[in-house]
């Protein structure tokens, strides 16, 4: 069994590695609660927990006096794995995700569409007091321009989480950004051309997508898996055929697959780029919102000076309007500053007076933790509705963190039409059709478990359930 993850979720892994194996098929009776204690020396209610949690999927079901058996969606109800590009792609999706950033940000609709995690446990009075606090002992030099590559005080404290991580770093090589955005847009300029490849994830965050388009690059789409982050033998193959100056990829929790890579396949990954001489852009926005027991660490750890830049922010965990980032580039830092002071000077110094308060006061560490179990209840609630209100044969993924599901609605639906009935019904989702460089993902969606949960809420994914039913049987 792995370390570092809670133990019901490695009696999940067992599972489904017996389902993999062939060793339980649907239909088939799963071991008894005493029985696989006993063979995997865990606690009955450790079992018991990682079996309510298959069930809350619709993985397997419970038999009164006869107990547990794998269901008819035991094997299939993750996403499917999707294909290696043949050829980098020129990138035009601009107008597509403007369209949809309109929408989705509508104060009207019930926000699926929109991956604020913050949203799910609110921190707006302690960062209120901070923010009174903060003006009251700085006065009105926190309202002028701050240092041009951030605020130290601000990057020793990030420095001192990477410390915990095990990870030692210089804040030399550190400067904060507006946002991980900002952060990506310089990491890509300090290593590519206009014209050259960045390999990217498939499914990848549109951010990034954006990104490369406005930069002039082309892309180079590597599937990810649902459980496991980037395919290494695609990316190993794409390399091997083209000419890649970066691979940009969320090393920790892939969005919108939730997908989580194991630190040995992110050493395994920077192998395979050192090997190339390609450069790793990590993003690691999602690495504190992990579910497993720890947060494991980034592919910087395992990187010798210039071959990973990371990119992260505080915009998933204390406050995406504060718009507070940074990039960590050991080798390219004079270039990273360079760009940084072009494109917007500095970042702002308030906003990242109170982030380093917040830090130091240990009071952000404490949110972080009910953040994550917050957004793990909500998860499992998520993944209970759609079982129950989404036609069955609608395939999920099972994040490993994050706050965000991707569901493969069958050929039959086009997420892009589901987006606009959803958003005439009040309630917006992001179409799978953003998430590709090419026209992959038609018929996938994002959805959003980062926000309050509520009895609306559940209405709200009873409608999209409903929708997607009607689109299937050609009503719509
Ligand atoms: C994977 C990923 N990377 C980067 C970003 C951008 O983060 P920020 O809001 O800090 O600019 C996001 C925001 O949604 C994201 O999901």
């Amino acid at each position: 069994m792995h370390h570092g993850q809670f133990l019901y979720q490695q009696v999940i892994d067992v599972i489904n590695e017996m389902v993999t194996n062939e060793l339980l098929t649907p239909g088939s009776k799963l071991p008894s609660l005493r029985k696989l204690a006993q063979q995997l020396s865990v606690s009955i209610p450790t079992i018991k927990q990682a079996y309510y949690q298959l069930e809350a999927q619709g993985r397997i079901y419970s038999k009164e006096k006869s107990g547990y058996f794998l269901s008819d969606h035991g094997k299939s109800t993750l996403p499917k794995r999707c294909k290696l590009s043949v050829a980098p792609t020129e990138v035009n999706k601009q107008s597509l995700i403007e369209q949809v950033y309109e929408g989705i940000h509508s104060p009207h609709c019930a926000p699926f569409g929109i991956a604020n995690p913050v949203a799910a446990m609110s921190n707006e009075l302690v960062l209120a007091k901070m923010m009174r606090q903060a003006l009251k002992q700085a006065g009105s030099q926190i309202l002028e321009y701050g240092a041009m590559d951030g605020l130290d005080r601000l990057k020793r404290q990030i420095a001192q989480r990477y410390l915990h991580m095990g990870l030692s770093v210089s804040i030399d090589d550190m400067v904060i950004t507006n946002g991980a955005q900002e952060a990506l847009a310089i990491a890509l300029q300090c290593v590519t051309k206009p014209g050259e490849v960045v390999a990217v994830e498939s499914p990848c965050y549109f951010g990034i997508i954006e990104l490369i388009e406005n930069l002039g690059l082309r892309a180079l789409e590597i599937p990810v898996c649902p459980d496991d982050g980037l395919w290494l033998e695609d990316l190993e193959k794409a390399l091997n055929e083209h000419e890649v100056s970066a691979c940009i990829c969320s090393t920790s929790i892939n969005n919108p697959l939730g997908s989580v890579m194991p630190e040995s396949r992110r050493q395994a990954l920077l192998e395979i780029l050192v090997a190339k001489g390609v450069t790793l852009i990590e993003d690691d926005v999602y690495g504190d919102l992990h579910f497993s027991k720890h947060r494991g660490k980034p592919a910087q750890y395992y990187a010798s000076e210039g071959q990973v830049i990371t990119c992260d922010s505080f915009s998933k965990t204390a406050a995406p309007s504060y718009r507070v980032g940074w990039i960590l580039a050991p080798g390219f830092a004079a270039q990273a500053r360079r760009f940084k002071r072009a494109l917007s000077c500095s970042s702002s110094l308030i906003n990242q007076w109170v982030l380093a308060d917040y830090l130091a006061s240990g009071d952000y560490e404490r949110h972080l933790r009910k953040l994550r179990q917050r957004l793990m209840d909500n998860k499992q609630k998520m993944l209970m509705c759609i079982r129950s209100f989404f036609p069955s044969d609608v395939r999920v993924s099972d994040p490993g963190g994050g706050c965000v599901v991707w569901l493969e609605l069958g050929s039959d639906v086009d997420g892009g039409e589901l987006f606009k009935l959803a958003m005439a019904e009040g309630v917006s989702i992001t179409p799978g059709q953003l998430f590709s460089v090419s026209e992959r993902f038609q018929n996938c969606i994002r959805i959003s478990y980062g926000l309050p949960w509520n009895d609306g809420v559940e209405a709200n994914i009873k409608k999209l359930g409903d929708l997607v039913a009607k689109l299937k049987s050609g009503e719509h």
